[in-house]
């Protein structure tokens, strides 16, 4: 009788011991290696666009950037289950961008203004489609047909991400020689920081170019660019910005709608937390851009709302968005996304199921659909809250239970609002009550 062979299917070292690759044929490890270089650049063009959010004083243009970083996510989602697919190693929750790539990158990031930054993200953009433009051609849609689908499925923001730049580059400074020139030394040196990273070998020191940018307007700025089309609230008046009266909702069940417009603080905080906090588990990343970009669509049908009501953003008065220093970034973090995802939204819930009624009653179908889509995306930002809260305070080292996340926080937010401990004791444990405490009721009676 012959022998039986059994093959174990989960070990590719047979593939990893064969002759090593030649020629333009692409062993499965090798495309391995190639999809996840494209992984680790899709990451760090989400992390750059992100980066750039408080950047730019224009609100429109904060949420485009959001949507970019959202779907170079996607990118990776769809890489990373094709990478594990095939031999060598997986994208384990340690793993993190190699440090030549993300230096070169940070180093295209810290851009002087829009015009050098969206020159920036061109290039690199640029980059990755060329290299997926090569696996066209290097690739067997036999033998690699799933690796095919997947770059489909990437194929289909090539236009969009491409041509986001174009704009901002096409005429730059043309009435002005002198930053003419400073923008052409940018390019220059965009180009060199590419090819000293092509060069390099791993495990040796990188001799960059030096940077030329005295004072970079992005990533992440001290201060928060604002849009001028949205004025701020007096914080020394009004704890928050939904308090003010002079906003024309105020005292309204319409005042709901401006809650969700003013959302894109909640953004400007998130995309902070998105690039200053390091080396988390890719899942994390993932879901904090979903989770960034559904506050943008929050914030964007808010003001799409009340601008059909015949209302102007600048009526109303806007809650500024703060920004933590690095030295204060281990302990904000933690606190920012906890009580976001364990204070704010689940006590938003019971305004907002509340005025899904209430809008029907008065006739308002469309802002009542809202309000329902609003509770689908918030369930989902508490479940990412439940999963990350606890992990994030543990990661800067400051190590909370998933339990007492939840009750520091909830001791924190009630604090912030200028309730005695005594008060604080009372309502700490009875969710309604607490949530009655922590933020605001609206009039449902009054459209
Ligand atoms: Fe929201
Ligand atoms: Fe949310």
């Amino acid at each position: 009788m012959a022998k039986r062979i059994e093959v174990d299917v989960t070990d590719y070292s047979f593939l990893e011991a064969a002759s090593s690759y030649k020629g333009s044929l692409l062993r499965p490890i090798d495309t391995a290696k190639l999809l996840k270089m494209c992984f680790w650049l899709e990451f760090e063009l989400s992390r750059m666009t992100m980066g750039w959010v408080s950047s730019v004083p224009d609100w429109d243009l904060k949420g485009e950037l959001v949507r970019l970083s959202y779907l170079h996510t996607q990118h990776m989602v769809q890489l990373r289950e094709r990478i594990s697919e095939l031999p060598g190693a997986d994208i384990n929750d340690k793993a993190w961008t190699p440090s030549g790539l993300q230096e070169a990158c940070q180093r295209i990031t810290q851009a002087g203004g829009l015009i050098e930054f969206a020159a920036g993200y061109k290039f690199i953009v640029q980059k990755l489609y060329e290299q997926y433009t090569a696996f066209h051609e290097t690739l067997d849609p036999i033998l690699d047909g799933p690796t095919f689908d997947k770059l489909r499925y990437i194929e289909l923001d090539k236009e969009q991400m491409l041509s986001w730049g174009i704009p901002y580059v096409k005429f730059a400074y043309v009435e002005d020689g002198q930053k003419r020139e400073a923008y052409h030394s940018w390019l220059v040196y965009i180009d060199h920081v590419w090819k000293v990273l092509e060069k390099s070998s791993s495990g040796k020191k990188i001799d960059w170019p030096d940077h030329p940018v005295l004072e970079p307007a992005g990533p992440i700025p001290l201060k928060p660019a604002n849009d001028p089309k949205y004025p701020h609230v007096d914080l020394t008046k009004y704890k928050s910005a939904m308090f003010d009266p002079k906003s024309p909702t105020y005292d309204s069940l319409k005042h709901m709608i401006f809650i969700n417009a003013s959302e894109m603080s909640a953004v400007e905080s998130l995309t902070y937390l998105y690039y200053g906090v390091q080396k988390m588990p890719v899942d994390f990343y993932l879901d904090v851009a979903r989770h960034t970009w559904d506050e943008v669509r929050h914030s964007q049908m808010g003001v799409r709302r009340l601008k059909q009501m015949g209302y102007r953003t600048e009526d109303f008065s806007w809650h500024p968005s703060t920004a933590p220093t690095p030295e204060t970034m281990d302990q904000v973090f933690p606190e920012f996304y906890a009580s976001l995802t364990m204070v704010m939204e689940p006590c938003s819930f019971i305004k907002k199921r509340k005025s899904i009624g209430a809008f029907m009653k008065h006739g308002d179908p469309l802002s009542s659909i809202q309000s329902e889509y609003d509770i689908a995306d918030e369930r989902l930002h508490v479940g990412f809250g439940q999963k990350w809260g606890a992990k994030l305070f543990e990661h800067m080292e400051d190590f909370i239970s998933a339990q007492n996340a939840a009750e520091t926080v909830k001791q924190m937010h009630l604090r912030k609002m200028g309730y005695s401990q005594d008060e604080i004791n009372k309502v700490l444990h009875s969710f309604p009550e607490f949530c009655g405490f922590a933020t605001m009721e609206l009039n449902y009676d009054k459209y």
